[in-house]
């Protein structure tokens, strides 16, 4: 089914003037600063931009995690204090509970939405589909240090769509998967969102992945104080299929618009010039 703009249209989570300060030993450190954004229900959006620039903690503050030292979140016409149900997280480095399984780590995310309401049955059910979609049903009753990086990660992933979330926060979901699970799994999220229109905030650092999956993409400045640089709307009908965009010349277009902000507009200098240092250094000490 073809998304069409008016399933999208009332403003679901707004972020305005969001602003976050750090202690830290050498004093306060200003790390996001005049972050607006206003997303509408069923949208996707990425976020995108250079290491450390604050992408997890624009997440962070969106999920309730942290409290924004300026400005604010409102979800759903309510200032957003604190984690809620009704916005599931996948972090950036899984966060499953060591002591349960697999199965009862999902589990425990599903008893706590459904509230009583499902049935023992429907839960193991709805449990066992939602690990089957990320290709985990072989390993219900392993505990999470039995299995590796890139299967922790399913689970996690496992769990946040199992509660089915009005706001999937995803931190870098993909990063440690290889290149045909992360394929699988960015096809069924974008049926899974078509279908329950959930509104989606993705960190990403894949060029690939934000365009084949985002409604808009979310270029962030490198911090200190970092801000929203640009934002690309993506407007590629949907569904989306990998291969048919591979030669699209809209698509090459947005990827060119996201890789021009990265590496020209944003282009990470202190790195670039440490790295020239380095190898001074290095030259140095081989002619010494
Ligand atoms: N609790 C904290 N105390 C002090 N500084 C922090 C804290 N959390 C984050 N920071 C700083 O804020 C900045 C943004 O961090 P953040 O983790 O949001 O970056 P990121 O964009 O998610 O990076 P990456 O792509 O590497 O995950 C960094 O400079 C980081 O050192
Ligand atoms: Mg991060």
């Amino acid at each position: 089914m073809q998304k069409t703009n008016s399933g999208m249209q009332k403003t679901h989570l707004e972020l305005t003037q969001v602003g976050i300060s750090f202690p830290t030993e050498k004093g306060p450190f200003v790390a996001l600063q005049n972050v607006n954004l206003h997303i509408k229900k069923g949208e996707f959006v990425s976020l995108i931009g250079h290491s450390g620039c604050g992408k997890s903690t624009v997440l962070n503050i969106v999920a309730g995690l942290h409290q924004a030292t300026t400005g604010g979140v409102i979800l759903n016409h309510k200032e957003v204090t604190e984690p809620g149900p009704e916005r599931a997280v996948v972090f950036q480095n899984h966060s499953l509970l060591p002591w349960l399984t697999v199965y009862q780590n999902v589990e425990l995310a599903v008893k706590q939405q459904s509230d009583g309401k499902k049935t023992k049955a429907e839960i193991r059910d709805w449990v066992e589909h939602n690990l089957e979609l990320v290709h985990m049903s072989h390993a219900l009753d392993k505990r999470p240090n039995e299995i590796s990086g890139g299967m922790k990660q399913r689970v996690g992933i496992a769990r946040a769509l199992a509660m089915q979330p009005e706001v999937l926060l995803m931190d870098e979901p993909f990063g440690a998967l290889d290149a045909l699970t992360r394929a699988h799994l960015q096809d069924s999220l974008m049926e899974i969102q078509a279908q329950l229109n959930t509104t989606v905030m993705m960190i990403t650092h894949d060029v690939d992945e934000a365009v084949l999956l985002s409604d808009r993409i979310v270029m962030m400045t490198n911090g200190p104080a970092a801000t929203i640089g640009e934002i690309l709307t993506v407007d590629l009908p949907r569904p989306r299929h990998r291969l048919q965009l591979a030669d699209d010349p809209s698509y090459n277009h947005y990827r060119h618009q996201v890789l021009s902000f990265l590496y020209e507009k944003q282009r990470k200098v202190e790195d670039l010039g440490s790295k020239r240092e380095k190898k001074q250094q290095n030259k140095t000490q081989a002619s010494a």
